[in-house]
C-alpha cells in the first residue's frame, strides 16, 4: 500500500504573516495519525519557506515543507536562484519541480527538471516532479504520448530504488486553476499510464512504490471521486490549498 500525500502549492501567494496565520491554520486542525497515514506538504513561496517550517516545528505537527523551484547547482553565480542546501537549511524536504508555468513563463524544459531531480535526490529532498498536457495536446489525442515523454525525460539517468521515492504529479495543464477539473477517469487513465510507463523504464517494483498526484481543480466537492481511483495517491493543490479548512478537507479524504 502506498502511503497518500497531500500538497499544497501556494505559488506566489501569502505575505509572511498570511503564511504564519495559514499554516497554524493547517495545524491547528492537524491530527497525530497524519505522521504514520499520511504525507502532507505545504509549499509556500521562496521568502516565506522559514516561516512555515518555524510554525510546523514549533507546534511539532505532523506536516512537511516544500519549496516550489529549485536550483541544480551548488551555488555560483545564478541571480535569483536556491540551492538545494539552502532549501535544506530552512526546513525544506518536499520540492515541486517542472511546474507548467515554470515550463510556460520561465522556460523549465524537460533537461532542467531532470537536473533538478538529480540534485534534489542527491540532497535527500523529494521531488514532486508534475507533468501534464495543454488542451491542444488534449484534442489531439497525443497525451498519452507527451506526458509519458515528460516522465521519461525526467527521471533520464536516476536509479530505480531512488526515483521510487520520487513522486510524480500529474496535472493537465487545462484544469490548472480554471475550475474545469479531470473527471476521475481522465485522471486515472493518465496516472495509470503513468505508472506503465515507469514500469518499463525501471521495474513494477518501482512503478508500485511511487506515488502519483493529481493536480488541477481539486477542491472538497470533487476529491472523493478521484482519490479513490486505484493508480491517485493523493493531490497537489493550487487553489483549495490556501484555505485551512479545505485543504484539511483534503487531506482527511485521503484517510477515509
Ligand atoms: P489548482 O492548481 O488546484 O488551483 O488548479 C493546482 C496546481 O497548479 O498545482
Amino acid at each position: 500500500m502506498r502511503k497518500p500525500c497531500m500538497a499544497g502549492n501556494w505559488k506566489m501567494n501569502n505575505t509572511w504573516a498570511e503564511t504564519v496565520l495559514l499554516a497554524q491554520g493547517i495545524s491547528n486542525r492537524s491530527e497525530g495519525r497524519w505522521e504514520d497515514d499520511i504525507d502532507v506538504v505545504l509549499c509556500p513561496a521562496m521568502p516565506n519557506l522559514k516561516a512555515a517550517y518555524s510554525v510546523i516545528e514549533f507546534d511539532n505537527a505532523p506536516i512537511a515543507i516544500g519549496a516550489q523551484n529549485v536550483h541544480w547547482e551548488a551555488s555560483g553565480a545564478y541571480t535569483g536562484e536556491a540551492s538545494c542546501e539552502m532549501l535544506t537549511e530552512v526546513g525544506v524536504s518536499y520540492c515541486i519541480v517542472g511546474h507548467s508555468e515554470r515550463r510556460e513563463y520561465f522556460a523549465e524544459t524537460d533537461e532542467m527538471v531532470n537536473k533538478k531531480a538529480k540534485a534534489l535526490i542527491q540532497a535527500g529532498i523529494t521531488p514532486i516532479v508534475c507533468v501534464g498536457e495543454s488542451l491542444a495536446v488534449r484534442d489531439e489525442g497525443t497525451y498519452l504520448d507527451f506526458v509519458s515523454s515528460q516522465v521519461r525525460a525526467a527521471f533520464a539517468g536516476i536509479e530505480a530504488t531512488r526515483a521510487q521515492k520520487c513522486i510524480i504529479a500529474y496535472e493537465p495543464i487545462w484544469a490548472i486553476g480554471t475550475g474545469r477539473t479531470a473527471t476521475p477517469e481522465q485522471a486515472q487513465e493518465v496516472c495509470e499510464a503513468i505508472r506503465g510507463c515507469i514500469s518499463e523504464m525501471f521495474d513494477t517494483n518501482c512503478a508500485e512504490a511511487m506515488r502519483i498526484l493529481y493536480g488541477g481543480s481539486m477542491k472538497p466537492e470533487n476529491v472523493a471521486g478521484l482519490i479513490e481511483k486505484p493508480d491517485i495517491d493523493g493531490g497537489l493543490i493550487g487553489g483549495a490549498a490556501l484555505d485551512a479548512e479545505s485543504f484539511v478537507y483534503l487531506v482527511k479524504a485521503c484517510l477515509e
